[in-house]
């Protein structure tokens, strides 16, 4: 997608959001807004607030200062029902099958259970699970676990995707290639997404917009438009002078 196809209204914005976990600052004042059908990434060391950070835009927690607006809603319940949450750790109900996990949230709205599964399978062929629907998440390696819970986000229908490290038990040639359709996915078919990740590659490849977190307490370091012409081959997009430049940029806020 061209970002002149990021729209100019605000899907989410987020104003002085501050956390604690007891003794520990989480985040430390995070102001950002992204539009409607943006893609922000998001990048910084591990326990800098990232996840954190998540459970706040979709609340699951209430942050001790700031406020939260997705589509002007305000309220935690709201917020919920206006995204779909990959968290880090996949969550897959372990009596269900991985096909009956996926289709769950189109259940939950009231679908046949055999429609739903329906709706499923072509996407489990798509990502390599073809011959794994009936398989508990106990029976499934990490990578089809963490494959199985991002089918689920993705089949919830839901206009905001919040996506925490989505492809990082991936090996990389499965990350290459679940990063690649998730591409065109959101090319196709815009939604708002924010994806959190270790990858600083991921992020440049994936978003139209890079956020770069200070450790903890987590504040914004740093913001990097991406820019990048996307219609050619990786190789090329991650080769070219103009990744390089953003990448050494991101990796020098990443005091690395
Ligand atoms: N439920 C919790 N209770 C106590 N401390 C927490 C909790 N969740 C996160 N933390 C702490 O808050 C900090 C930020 O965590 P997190 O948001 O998971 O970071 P990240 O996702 O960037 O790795 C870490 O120091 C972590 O240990
Ligand atoms: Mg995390």
């Amino acid at each position: 997608m061209t970002p002149e196809a990021v729209t100019s209204t605000a899907a989410i914005e987020l104003r002085g959001i501050r956390h604690r976990f007891g003794e520990v600052a989480a985040l430390a004042d995070v102001t950002f807004t992204i539009n409607r059908h943006e893609r922000l990434g998001i990048v910084g060391p591990s326990g800098c607030g990232k996840s954190t950070l998540l459970s706040a835009i979709a609340g699951l927690i209430q942050p001790d200062e700031g406020t939260v607006e997705i589509d002007e809603a305000t309220t935690p319940g709201e917020r919920l029902r206006r995204c779909a949450l990959m968290p880090q750790r996949d969550l897959l109900l372990p009596w269900r099958t991985a096909i009956d996990n996926a289709a769950i949230a189109l259940q939950n709205r009231g679908m046949k259970r055999s429609e739903a599964r329906e709706q499923a399978r072509p996407l489990f062929e798509r990502f390599g699970l073809a011959e794994f629907e009936e398989r508990t998440p106990d029976e499934l390696s990490g990578g089809m676990r963490q494959r199985v819970a991002f089918l689920r986000t993705l089949m919830a229908q839901k206009d905001i995707l919040l996506l925490d490290e989505p492809f990082a038990a991936l090996d990389s040639i499965t990350r290459s290639g679940m990063q690649e359709w998730l591409l065109s996915a959101l090319e196709q078919e815009p939604r708002t997404a924010l994806l959190v990740t270790h990858d600083v590659d991921e992020a440049l490849l994936l978003t139209h917009r890079v956020i770069v977190m200070s450790a903890r307490p987590g504040r914004i370091v740093r913001t990097l438009e991406t820019d990048l012409a996307r219609d050619r081959p990786r190789r090329e997009i991650v080769t070219s002078p103009e990744f390089t430049a953003l990448k050494e940029t991101a990796l020098e806020s990443l005091e690395l």
